[in-house]
C-alpha cells in the first residue's frame, strides 16, 4: 500500500514490555472471554479484576458495551463489522499487554476465525481463551438487557444465538458455565490458572 511507505515505526527505541513488567512487578497476559450475550462475561471479568487488583496486580478490562460506545461506535453487528470490532480490540489489547498490564476482554467474539484473528494479533503464547459456556436457554431466561425478547420479536437482526451463529470454542483454556457454578467458584478457577502466569 502506497501510504504505508512513509511510516517509520519506532518500536526498537521504546522501552520494552520486559522493562514495564519489571516496573510493575508482574507478567502481563491476555484473558479473552467469549460467550453469548448475557452469559456472564462482564460480571466474571469485573470480579476477576477486583481479585487481581487486591493482590497488587494491574489490570485493564475491555468490554463490549463500553468499547462499542467509544472507539467502535461506528460498527454494527454484520459479520464484517464484528471482525473489525474484534480486530481493533485485539490491537488495543496488544498495547496494554506491551505496557505490562493484565488485559481482560469480554466480547461475544462469536466464531473460531474471529478468535484466531485476535490471538494472531495478540500472540498465541499470551492468549488465554475462556469460554463462558452458560447455555442459550439460561441467557435468554435471564435476559438482563431485554435483548433476547426483542430479538425473538424480530426487532434486532443478526442477534447472536437467535438469528446469528455462535460457534463453540475448540480448545478453551477454561470453560465456565454460570448456570452451574457460582461467581466465586468461576473466579477461583480463573485465579488458579492466571496467578502462576502473572506472578514474578
Ligand atoms: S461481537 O459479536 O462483535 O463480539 P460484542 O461483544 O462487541 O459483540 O457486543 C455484544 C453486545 O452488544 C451484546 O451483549 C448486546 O448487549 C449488544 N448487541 C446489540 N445487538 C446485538 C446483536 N445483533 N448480536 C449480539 N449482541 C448485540
Amino acid at each position: 500500500m502506497e501510504e504505508k511507505k512513509h511510516i517509520y515505526p519506532i518500536f526498537d527505541r521504546m522501552m520494552t514490555r520486559q522493562d514495564k513488567e519489571k516496573l510493575l512487578g508482574q507478567h502481563s497476559v491476555m484473558i479473552w472471554f467469549t460467550g453469548l450475550s448475557g452469559s456472564g462475561k462482564s460480571t466474571i471479568a469485573i470480579a476477576l479484576e477486583r481479585e487481581l487488583h487486591k493482590r497488587g496486580l494491574l489490570c485493564r478490562i475491555l468490554d463490549g458495551d463500553n468499547i462499542r460506545s467509544g472507539i467502535n461506535n461506528n460498527l454494527g453487528f454484520s459479520e464484517s463489522d464484528r471482525i473489525e470490532n474484534i480486530r481493533r480490540i485485539a490491537e488495543v489489547s496488544k498495547l496494554f499487554l506491551d505496557s505490562g498490564i493484565i488485559t481482560i476482554a469480554a466480547f461475544i467474539s462469536p466464531n473460531n476465525d474471529i478468535r484466531k484473528m485476535a490471538a494472531d494479533i495478540i500472540g498465541h503464547e499470551d492468549f488465554l481463551e475462556i469460554f463462558v459456556s452458560t447455555p442459550l436457554e439460561e441467557c435468554e431466561r435471564r435476559d438482563v438487557k431485554g435483548l433476547y425478547a426483542r430479538a425473538r420479536r424480530g426487532e434486532i437482526p443478526n442477534f447472536t444465538g437467535i438469528s446469528a451463529p455462535f460457534e463453540i470454542p475448540e480448545r478453551p483454556a477454561l470453560s465456565l458455565d454460570t448456570s452451574k457454578m457460582s461467581l466465586e467458584e468461576s473466579v477461583n478457577r480463573l485465579l488458579d490458572l492466571i496467578l502462576p502466569k502473572v506472578m514474578i
